[in-house]
């Protein structure tokens, strides 16, 4: 690590205690406070996640940092406050809630702030470093890795709170992208610690979209994929919240479907099923994807769904799949 990163380490950690030690014990992080308590966050979450908040003045960070010896130009290319024109330099996260971005070592290497009401952009991040590149690392990867290996599965949210009410509801193999995209790098790192990968976006239409691309990304790197039973706008945060950890943990993580159930689902908004022809065309495209599942088992449970709702012969269906099968060698 270059003298530099390690400079920035050094401030990002002061910082993650300055902020959370102002939320948790002073008047001027009250507004935060208040912020988690009224999304349920307890004090034991506020604490193993070291929530803080940044104060709405204008270079709070730049003076305390400054004080503790860290020169300016550092703090602007850590991201953490932006030099203006006239010289002076203004906090990047100034009253917002704050959560620190751990590495797998648990170093904060990054911070997110979440504004309080509801002005854009709600979340906002540090700029990407050589210590931070988003697609490279995994919310919460330190915390929950232990509990990955123990279940030999891990469950990806889109966001922070999604991860903090699941711990807090005893879920605790739970990661995050930060926001809906999966890349090849996440993948690839968490087929090294599991086989079974479930995705708990949020659903709605950015997160379906994101959890059909994550889910070709996982099989391509060969991880199982489920998806998480979660609908009409729901995200994990929310349901927790509305329907209590029980729920979460029966009816969407228990409840999570097949990668092909989700498929055939996600794929109905392409057809208008009404029409003879796009009913055609739409099971078409499911016998592709049922034929290259290698277990005849799970192929003819998929088959008989099929052949139930449209109304065509199992045998029909079952003979265009070896038909498909045999092209595909
Ligand atoms: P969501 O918009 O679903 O956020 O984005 P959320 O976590 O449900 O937000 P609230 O607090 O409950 O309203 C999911 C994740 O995407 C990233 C954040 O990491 C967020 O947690 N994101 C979202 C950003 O980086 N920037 C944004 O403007 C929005
Ligand atoms: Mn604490
Ligand atoms: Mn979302
Ligand atoms: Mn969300
Ligand atoms: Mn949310």
């Amino acid at each position: 690590l270059s003298q530099e990163n390690q400079s920035i380490l050094s401030a990002n950690e002061w910082l993650t205690k300055l902020y959370h030690h102002l939320l948790r014990y002073t008047k001027d992080g009250k507004e935060g406070y208040s912020y988690f308590k009224e999304r349920g966050v307890s004090d034991e979450s506020i604490d193993l996640f070291q929530l803080g908040f940044a104060p709405n003045v204008k270079d709070f960070t730049a003076e305390f940092l400054d004080k503790k010896g860290f020169h300016k130009q550092l703090l602007v290319k850590a991201g953490l406050v932006t030099l203006q024109e006239d010289n002076s330099v203004t906090d990047r996260f100034r009253g917002r809630v704050i959560f620190p971005i751990r590495n797998h070592l648990g170093k904060t290497v990054a911070f997110g702030g979440r504004s309080l009401a509801e002005q854009e952009p709600k979340y906002l991040n540090s700029s990407e470093s050589e210590l931070f590149q988003k697609g490279k690392l995994l919310y919460n990867f330190d915390l929950a890795k232990k509990h990955i290996r123990k279940e030999s599965e891990v469950i990806i949210f889109e966001g922070y709170m999604d991860v903090i009410s699941a711990y807090q509801a005893e879920v605790k193999n739970v990661v995050a992208t930060l926001g809906t995209s999966l890349t090849e790098q996440q993948a690839k790192l968490l087929k090294r610690y599991v086989d079974t990968v479930i995705l708990c976006y949020d659903a709605d239409r950015a997160g379906i979209e994101a959890t059909y691309k994550a889910a070709n990304l996982l099989r391509q790197v060969g991880c199982y994929v489920k998806i998480a039973n979660l609908h009409d706008n729901m995200d994990p945060d929310n349901f927790i919240k509305q329907h209590g950890s029980e729920a979460f943990k029966k009816e969407v993580i228990q409840a999570s479907s097949t990668f092909i159930s989700f498929y055939m689902r996600y794929l109905k908004k392409d057809f208008n099923l009404s029409l003879e022809g796009d009913r055609i065309k739409y099971i078409e495209k499911v016998l592709n994807q049922l034929a290259v599942i290698e277990s005849p088992v799970e192929r003819e449970y998929y088959l008989r769904e099929l052949s139930n709702e449209y109304n065509i012969s199992l045998d029909t269906l079952t003979d265009e799949i070896v038909t498909l099968r045999e092209k595909k060698g």
